[in-house]
């Protein structure tokens, strides 16, 4: 009787132990990510981490890292090149910077709003260069989006040569440099958890931003004018290590596939609410908004463009898909 009960205890204790493990496959991944947890980008891949853990009955844990927490996107790119990172949310920074045709979704006003970027990233161009990530050893599972590319400037503007040798805060990112510097502005790369700070001293006197950021980072306390322009687009593409990939189970991998095209695809078609939500707040402070459109950029946009032609091959084609869908 002694033997059994200490078998019968032996075999709860060892059941109790499975349950605490988990699933015999579950498995906990690590998704990292630049933005803030406030950001919308961060809030769909917690979305998704959850989703996809119910899915998979808890095969699939995602562990979401923002705010840079794992290192900037240059960092993250070497980490999923050698599978200590397994997914990741990036701006096209890193990858127009080796590649430049993953610069022409900065072509400024290719589309005209949210609507616009949302069919053009799933146009054939970007099908095309999503999968070209297997060139840096990761596999493309997806766009996703920021809001429009609007400017915050610490002074009052009224033309675009008040914005002429002021420094402008920009990203990293070769073809929106250029669009700075055929403004004759002074482009400043900066990331973005430097940039409050920046902007209040002085050290920069506005920045290329969206909507969202503008009103959460409170950017808006320093600024002079917000100018609604709408003028670039700016994808973010979720991306998965090549090596982790591998070693997902097949099954696993078409409920990954299913749930970054579903959650992506979501994100991007919000950013037309969040774009209208923000904008309405930022309206409500002092700081006056000035819209514009290509026009007010005079001629620094067709430069742009003849320049960008010849680096970026495939932006010719973009141009073709981006003329069937414009309004
Ligand atoms: C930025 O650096 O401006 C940025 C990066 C990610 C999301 C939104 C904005």
């Amino acid at each position: 009787m002694k033997t059994l009960l200490t078998l019968a205890s032996l075999t709860a204790a060892a059941a109790a132990l499975v349950v605490a493990a988990g699933p015999a496959d579950a498995k906990d991944y690590r998704l990292g990510l630049i933005t803030p947890p406030s950001h919308q980008w961060t809030i769909t891949a917690s979305e998704m981490a959850e989703a996809l853990k119910e899915e998979t009955n808890g095969d699939v844990n995602i562990l979401i890292f923002p705010s840079g927490q794992l290192g900037n996107e240059a960092q993250m790119l070497q980490q999923l090149q050698t599978g200590a990172l397994d997914f990741a949310f990036l701006t096209l920074g890193e990858f127009s910077n080796r590649d430049p045709n993953y610069g022409i979704f900065l072509a400024p006003y290719i589309v005209d709003d949210v609507a616009g970027a949302r069919q053009l990233l799933q146009g054939e161009t970007a099908n095309k260069l999503l999968d070209q990530v297997d060139q840096f050893g990761l596999v493309g599972l997806g766009y996703g989006m920021a809001g429009m590319r609007q400017i915050v400037m610490a002074d009052k503007i009224e033309t675009v040569d008040d914005i002429a040798g002021k420094k402008v805060r920009t990203i990293p990112f070769a073809p929106e440099l250029d669009f700075w510097k055929k403004l004759d502005a002074a482009p400043t790369p900066m990331p973005l958890p430097a940039l409050y700070d920046a902007f209040a001293n002085g050290q920069v006197d506005g920045m290329q931003i969206d909507f969202e950021g503008t009103w959460n980072s409170k950017y808006y306390d320093h600024a002079g004018t917000i100018i609604e322009s709408n003028h670039m687009m700016f994808p973010m593409i979720a991306v998965a290590s090549g090596r982790s990939w591998q070693q997902i189970p097949e099954g696993d991998r078409a409920k990954v596939d299913d749930a970054f095209a579903k959650f992506l695809d979501e994100l991007v078609a919000s950013y037309a609410d969040i774009d209208a939500d923000y904008l309405a707040k930022l309206k409500g402070t002092d700081v006056p908004v000035l819209t514009v459109d290509r026009a007010f950029f005079g001629d620094a946009i067709d430069d742009w463009y003849a320049t960008w032609r010849e680096k970026s091959p495939m932006l010719v084609d973009l141009e073709a898909e981006a003329e069937t869908i414009k309004n």
